[in-house]
């Protein structure tokens, strides 16, 4: 079915034109100390895209605030090695610039990955390790690393590391624009909070000037994303879906419903229209606003369709949103199991109407249910949750605890989050 009439035709036709003469998004890399003055202007014209595979957990957290000294780089964590070479090619197709590989966990396997991913001859590979061993340090070199970074880290050393990876970049590679970041609410169950978050999220994010925010609700067909926020959108994420052959960021744009705080919107349809979606047509959708927008916020409730798209296998994060209720932490606990044990998307756990003790269940049950520690908890407000639902006003608009919450955990996102001091140490394999 063609959602456009030929007047719409002529409307759109004008809107592409504009679009056509806007500049592409650019993406900031100079926020952070660590890279005032060293990051080049040509180098740092295009983000790196960083994966991180760290199956030691309080290593991983060092590396990644490390990493992370450049809000504009895209960064992906992985709490596992690769399992297979299937997966090694996997995470090769995903074209990172960088990967960075912790040693400690298993040095022979980690050398093994070093040499396989080293050996596509496009990527930089850098390793850490807790030790300066020097025959390690051979050993890395001859697979193919070419940074060795030892703990702690150090801020200068890591991002004097990036630069040079930025500069080894095929050229072709570094005018490319990074896709934006793809940030999913999947609820763990029914009415566990997963548009309440991803709306406020969106809107936290979306506070950003320099960054163009989206937040599409794939929790179809009866998403409830725009009614949190108070608008009444023509057009749907079913319009776009329906139409891939010609979705563009231009079409795309003519879907949108723009929200008061800046975040735009691609609404679940108004009325109940049965439709299920191919997963071609979300991962294309995906792509087109991935193109377009900074960060794509997707509320995917708790329906569990689409997990052989894009939403399962490209996020950057999955915010799995769960209660500290005895079946929300079943299903929670079942779905780590099935989707976030082996290479995979970052998972963080948030316990949405968190009381300390809430129905007789302790943090070190919840933790145990969950299979590792929640990174946010956020707290059970109902009468500020209703207001915003009376006024359409989103509490991140607002001061209050859950909105402090939420906005540190779009802070995070986006490479924002403060990082540690750091000792002096580490060093290069090559200059
Ligand atoms: N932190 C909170 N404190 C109090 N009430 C909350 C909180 N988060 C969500 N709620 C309330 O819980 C209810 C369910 O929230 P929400 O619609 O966000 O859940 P959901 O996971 O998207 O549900 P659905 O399965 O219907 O999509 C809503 O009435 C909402 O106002
Ligand atoms: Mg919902």
């Amino acid at each position: 079915m063609d959602i456009f009439d030929s007047s719409d035709r002529a409307d759109m036709q004008a809107q592409e034109t504009k679009y056509a003469g806007r500049s592409d998004r650019t993406v900031t890399t100079d926020s952070s100390p660590y890279f005032g003055s060293q990051y080049p202007e040509s180098i740092g014209s295009a983000a790196l895209s960083i994966a991180l595979i760290g199956p030691g957990e309080e290593r991983r957290a060092a590396a990644m605030s490390a990493l992370t000294g450049s809000s504009g780089n895209e960064l992906r964590e992985f709490s596992s090695y690769p399992p297979s070479p299937d997966e090694v090619n996997r995470l090769l197709e995903q074209q990172y610039d960088i990967v960075v590989i912790d040693l400690d966990s298993d040095p022979e396997y980690a050398l093994e990955l070093v040499e396989n991913i080293s050996s596509s001859g496009a990527i930089t590979v850098m390793v850490y390790s807790e030790k300066s061993d020097p025959d390690l340090l051979v050993r890395c070199m001859r697979a193919g690393a070419r940074e060795f970074l030892t703990l702690p880290f150090d801020g200068n050393l890591v991002a004097e590391a990036l630069v040079r990876a930025a500069a080894r970049r095929p050229v072709n590679k570094a005018s490319k624009k990074a896709a934006g970041r793809l940030l999913t609410f999947l609820g763990a169950k029914g009415g566990a909070g997963a548009t309440t978050l991803a709306c406020n999220f969106a809107v936290a994010l979306a506070q950003d000037p320099n960054q163009k925010t989206l937040l599409i609700d794939l929790d179809l067909p009866l998403g409830d994303a725009a009614l949190n926020l108070g608008i009444a959108a023509e057009y749907s994420t079913i319009n776009a879906l329906q139409s891939t052959s010609r979705l563009d960021a231009s079409f795309l744009s003519q879907l949108i419903v723009k929200h008061s705080s800046g975040v735009s919107v691609l609404a679940a349809p108004g009325k109940f229209i049965p439709y299920e979606a191919s997963d071609e047509a979300i991962d294309r959708l995906l792509e087109v606003a991935r193109q377009d927008f900074d960060n794509v916020v997707v509320d995917w409730g708790s329906r569990l369709d689409f997990t052989g798209t894009a939403v399962l296998r490209e996020s950057t994060a999955i915010y799995l949103v769960t209660q500290a209720g005895i079946p929300e932490l079943r299903n929670s606990n079942r779905l780590i199991s099935q989707f976030f044990t082996g290479a995979g998307p970052r998972l963080e756990i948030v316990i949405n109407r968190y009381e300390p003790r809430s129905m007789g269940v302790g943090d070190e049950h919840i933790a145990k249910a969950l299979t590792r520690p929640a990174q946010w908890k956020i707290p059970n407000d109902y009468p500020a949750v209703r207001k915003m639902q009376i006024n359409a006003t989103p509490l991140t608009l607002g001061d209050s605890p859950i909105s402090r919450l939420i906005k540190q955990m779009a802070r995070a996102a986006t490479g924002q989050s403060e990082t540690p001091a750091t000792k002096k140490k580490g060093f290069s394999l090559f200059g």
